[in-house]
């Protein structure tokens, strides 16, 4: 079975239909870059031309940088503000034309649920935790494989600072970090998230997931498992295909019954 999921990122949107048997991309997929300032309707007519790059009329899954709770985008804080508060879902779907039904997720949210089931915490039960490093820091909470949606772990303080803004692989970049320096900023919000939930397995997304060794081996004392993200760039829009296929199922359930 295929449904189409987009990634909105906050340099790029992409996307393409994914073959949820397999947990993988069925077409090579399209990317747009995200437009500045990403607002809410520049963002959906990008979207919109990922999902007719395929000629797509079906299920679409959209996963968002930002809290999400029934299609309504809730906090931006790498987009543009007026996101806060909008109906992303009906947004997207009046922009995609014919009414197309769409779901919104969390990005990292979305990411998780894509690595619980095809990917690094396959067959993982106990309290997982993926966190994805890239512009700022996305958390996706599992216990025994349920996820609690829209936890927001990079935004937990870490010395007085936004944790995100220490950590992430943006604040790599801007403040030159070596690899050593940042992973010691990584051990720390690790350990830090560590107190708070005791994890069996955290899972590390993002883009630096193509490099773990560069910075996995520097990091000490953390007692659960560590390891990479396996669907790496992918995870995103393959966690929002399979949101978007629930959604429709369960529709459809409500439909029957
Ligand atoms: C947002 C999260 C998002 C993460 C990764 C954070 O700044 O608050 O919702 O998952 O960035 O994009």
């Amino acid at each position: 079975m295929q449904i189409m999921g987009v990634d909105i990122g906050g340099s790029g949107i992409k996307g393409a239909p994914v073959d949820l048997d397999r947990g993988d991309l069925a077409q090579e997929r399209h990317k747009v870059l995200t437009p500045q300032p990403a607002t809410p309707e520049g963002v959906a007519g990008c979207v919109a031309e990922v999902v007719r790059a395929f000629s797509w009329s079906g299920p679409v899954g959209v996963t968002f940088p930002g809290v999400v709770t029934s299609g309504v985008t809730r906090s931006a804080a790498n987009m543009d503000k007026a996101w806060v508060g909008a109906d992303a879902a009906a947004l997207l779907s009046r922009e995609l034309g014919g009414g197309l039904p769409v779901t919104v997720l969390n990005d990292a949210d979305a990411a998780g649920v894509a690595e619980m089931t095809y990917g690094a915490g396959r067959g993982r039960g106990g309290t997982v935790i993926l966190l994805t490093l890239g512009t700022g820091i996305g958390s996706a909470v599992f216990t025994d494989g349920r996820l609690v949606p829209n936890t927001e772990l990079g935004h937990l303080e870490l010395k007085g600072h936004d944790a995100e803004t220490r950590a992430s692989v943006r604040a790599k970049e801007d403040g030159d970090l070596t690899w050593e320096h940042w992973a010691h900023r990584v051990q720390r919000y690790l350990a830090h998230v560590e107190m708070l939930f005791s994890p069996d397995l955290f899972i590390i997304g993002g883009g630096v997931s193509r490099k773990p060794e560069k910075f996995l081996p520097l990091i000490e004392g953390i007692r659960a498992e560590i390891v990479p993200a396996k669907l790496r760039n992918n995870a995103g829009i393959v966690g929002a295909a399979m949101a978007a296929r629930a959604a429709s199922a369960g529709k459809n359930q409500a439909g029957n019954g």
